[in-house]
């Protein structure tokens, strides 16, 4: 009969070998036992593990035997290696073809199709500046059938991603079919409410009219939501409005409630958490605080099945949370925009903030005081602003070429595009773990990761070799479980000393 005391408490919680709990005693002093008690006065509780968290039908509509998903991250890092490592765990993981070759992507999605055999998996449609390329992109996912994309950084949901949408939809029974799912991730109240709304008519008429969808498809856009989840995403390595998810998750949940109201459609529009998740106990506050599904970032960015560099899963495996600073980004540098990233062992955020300040500030690179400009080229672009603007004009002949004869002309805009190639290159040569740029890595990175080393610290999980995505996935919600029923327990009347403090 195994009592909760302070040795076992951690082989009784959240254990499916012990389905039922059994409280006996007096408060304070309760007993915990797998087995009915020859006491009169006791609760029966049923012993909740890793897969009873988040929402039964999130899992169900994918196919997953736990309620976490870890989220694209660009340039492959969120390789097929993670996607499948995710997937075989009874989780997802979201592909990350942010800033990668179509052909690559297409190589990535058929070795993720034939190594999960049906678990599923998602991949990332990112709003794009390039509708042709983003049009293309949805049009390669339809004809590969992939079930589902994590559509993010849109802030008016495009064609591309419609069409993903409505292509297949139809009428069976009285119900409609979707087999594309959506999980948007937002951190604005009004994108939210664009991805619960219908797709945007707008759009529909425009790819009904050139023939991107049937007439059939086209009736039925206004009676489903333009996605299936939204993830709230408050702050987070990468791309982030840096926004806490106490605040924003019990906001958003209850606006995506009152706004599918309107609608009523036959399915219920679900909302997840992401951002700062890097413990179990912040996959359990997620969770408490409504969350159908919990999503992971940064803390997969330093697993082995991450398509990133051994030497940056190296400073990830080191790095506290006071260790990331917000940094100028390549995309969207001209608008000021931020991402979040490390600050130990790289230069990067000091450097890109001196390129901001230098096109904020000049409308050229020639009216840069000289001192300023030979830092920049000696130190920061390892090479003369002609070279680099020649390379730059090398990339925009087969990317965009209008670009070249606009920047010609605008000055300002041909420092951009020239601090850009830095920008742009600085997280390449991090996933490539280039030596001769050590301090000119640009590794996104949010506070997850120094709260899941903190959490770690004196376990194998130290170790950037020992941190397997799936594994990692699994140690955060059976923790979750075990700190739900501990905190339950408490609440009941079990003392808080008969558990052991070092659980994870
Ligand atoms: C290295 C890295 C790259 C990322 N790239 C993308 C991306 O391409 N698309 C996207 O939707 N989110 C991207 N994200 C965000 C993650 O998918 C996830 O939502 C976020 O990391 C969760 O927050 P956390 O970092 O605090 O765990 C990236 C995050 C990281 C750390």
């Amino acid at each position: 009969m195994p009592i909760v005391n302070q040795k076992n408490s951690c082989g009784i919680l959240a254990n499916e070998q012990f389905p039922v709990l059994y409280v006996s005693g007096q408060k304070g002093q309760s007993v915990i036992s797998d087995e009915k008690p020859e006491e009169e006065d006791f609760f029966r509780l049923p012993n909740l593990t890793a897969q009873d968290f988040g929402d039964a039908e999130f899992k169900k509509t994918y196919g997953l035997k736990y309620a976490l998903y870890g989220g694209a991250m660009a340039n492959g890092i969120a390789s097929a290696d993670l996607v499948i490592a995710l997937g075989k765990a009874g989780c997802m993981g979201s592909y990350g073809s942010g800033g990668m070759r179509p052909d690559i992507v297409e190589k990535d999605i058929d070795k993720i199709k034939a190594a999960l055999d049906g678990k599923p998996y998602m991949v990332n449609m990112l709003s794009n500046r390039n509708a042709q390329a983003e049009l293309d992109l949805a049009k390669m996912l339809v004809e590969k059938e992939v079930p589902a994309v994590e559509a993010s950084a849109y802030i008016t949901p495009s064609e591309a991603l419609v069409y993903y949408r409505l292509k297949g939809i139809r009428q069976e029974n009285g119900r409609i079919v979707i087999p594309h799912k959506i999980i948007a991730k937002v951190s604005r109240e009004e994108v939210l409410e664009k991805f619960v709304s219908p797709p945007p008519a707008e759009a529909v008429t425009s790819l009904l009219k050139d023939g991107w969808i049937t007439a059939e498809e086209a009736t039925l856009a206004d009676k489903i939501p333009l996605a299936d989840d939204i993830t709230v995403e408050a702050d987070s390595g990468g791309h982030t409005d840096g926004r806490p998810l106490v605040s924003m998750l019990p906001a958003l949940i209850a606006l995506a409630n009152r706004k599918q109201a309107e609608f009523g459609y036959q399915q219920k529009v679900r909302v997840g958490a992401g951002g700062g998740i890097g413990t179990g106990l912040s996959c359990l506050g997620a969770f408490e605080m409504g969350a159908a599904y919990v999503v992971t970032g940064s803390v997969n960015q330093g697993c082995v099945e991450a398509g990133t560099s051994d030497y940056v899963k190296q400073i990830l495996a080191e790095t506290e949370m006071a260790d990331v600073i917000m940094a100028p980004c390549a995309d969207m540098f001209e608008m000021g925009a931020k991402v979040e990233v490390i600050k130990k062992k790289t230069m990067y955020a000091q450097n890109a903030q001196k390129l901001y300040e230098c096109y904020v500030k000049y409308p050229s690179f020639e009216a840069i005081p000289a001192a300023d400009r030979e830092r920049i080229e000696k130190k920061i672009l390892r090479d003369s602003f002609d070279n680099i603007w020649k390379n730059t004009k090398d990339y925009f002949s087969k990317a965009d070429p209008s670009k070249i004869p606009q920047a010609e002309k605008n000055p300002k805009m041909k420092m951009a595009l020239v601090f850009r190639w830095y920008l742009g290159n600085s997280s390449r040569w991090a996933v490539q773990g280039n030596p001769e740029r050590k301090f000119d890595m640009q590794i996104w990175c949010g506070q997850a990761m120094g709260a899941f080393n903190l959490w770690v610290k004196g376990t194998s999980l130290e170790k950037a070799e020992n941190r397997h995505a799936g594994e990692l996935a699994e140690l955060l919600l059976n923790s979750c479980a075990y700190h739900y029923m501990k905190n339950l327990l408490i609440r009941m009347g079990a003392a808080p000393e008969t558990f052991r403090e070092d659980i994870l």
